[in-house]
């Protein structure tokens, strides 16, 4: 695959799809120079096979993120900034979500708060931070329509969300999910593709 971005910041990359979009990042046949690869607990267990790869491939920077904290956001992105010194992210894989198994009969109001907050304020909170970024340090040249923005529905996918049922490996929907990045154009923004590049009407 050609050269996707020169940088690209992941978040949940510590497990599931975000880190299998770590490992198939760093194996293009043109890697980015540099992939921020994000979780909120870098330290704890469940950053062991992060921190395991990113032992191997320099070009993975392993940063402490949590999508709805605010101080946590900042933080992360002065230490991207010290990388990029002033060429700025070229893209923003907002990776990290939560799934709830309540139904709506049985979901608590903080439940739905806490899904909200990760799954919707947390991706904006980190969209701001990259743009703030982008601005700061494109001033001059940037132009609004060279940024683009699309979800991309990763299929039903065997990680700990998805659970062991799920139809799609994590491998071959990350394939596709890399695929499909490569492909995109100007028209493609504002859209939803699924992870073999079909719109899905929202
Ligand atoms: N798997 C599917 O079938 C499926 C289907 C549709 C959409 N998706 C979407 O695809 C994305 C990845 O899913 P997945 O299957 O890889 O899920 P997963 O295996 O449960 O992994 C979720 C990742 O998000 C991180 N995360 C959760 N809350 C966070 C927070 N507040 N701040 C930072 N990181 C946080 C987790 O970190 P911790 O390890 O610290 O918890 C973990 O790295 C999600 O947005 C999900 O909604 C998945």
């Amino acid at each position: 695959m050609a050269v996707l971005a020169r940088s690209i910041l992941v978040t949940g990359s510590n497990r599931g799809i975000g880190l299998e979009l770590v490992k198939q990042l760093v194996e293009m046949s043109d890697p980015p120079e540099h992939i921020f690869a994000t979780c909120r607990d870098p330290d704890g267990p469940r950053g062991r096979a992060l921190h395991d790869l990113a032992d191997k491939h320099p070009s993975i920077h392993v940063v402490q993120l949590e999508v709805e904290n605010q101080s946590s956001v900042k933080a992360a992105v002065a230490i991207v900034q010290s990388y990029l010194e002033g060429k700025g992210l070229n893209l923003l894989i907002n990776n990290a979500g939560v799934d709830t198994y309540d139904t709506l009969q049985t979901v608590e109001q903080q439940e739905m708060l806490c899904t909200f907050n990760i799954n919707v304020v947390g991706p904006i909170l980190v969209v701001k931070a990259a743009l703030n970024m982008v601005t700061a340090c494109l001033a001059v040249e940037l132009k609004g329509d060279e940024i683009l923005c699309i979800a991309i529905h990763p299929g039903w996918v065997k990680t700990d969300m998805g659970t062991e049922k799920a139809p799609l490996t994590v491998q071959h929907s990350v394939q596709g999910i890399l695929k499909v990045l490569a492909s995109l154009s100007s028209s493609s923004t504002g859209t939803l593709l699924d992870w073999e590049g079909r719109r899905i009407f929202w």
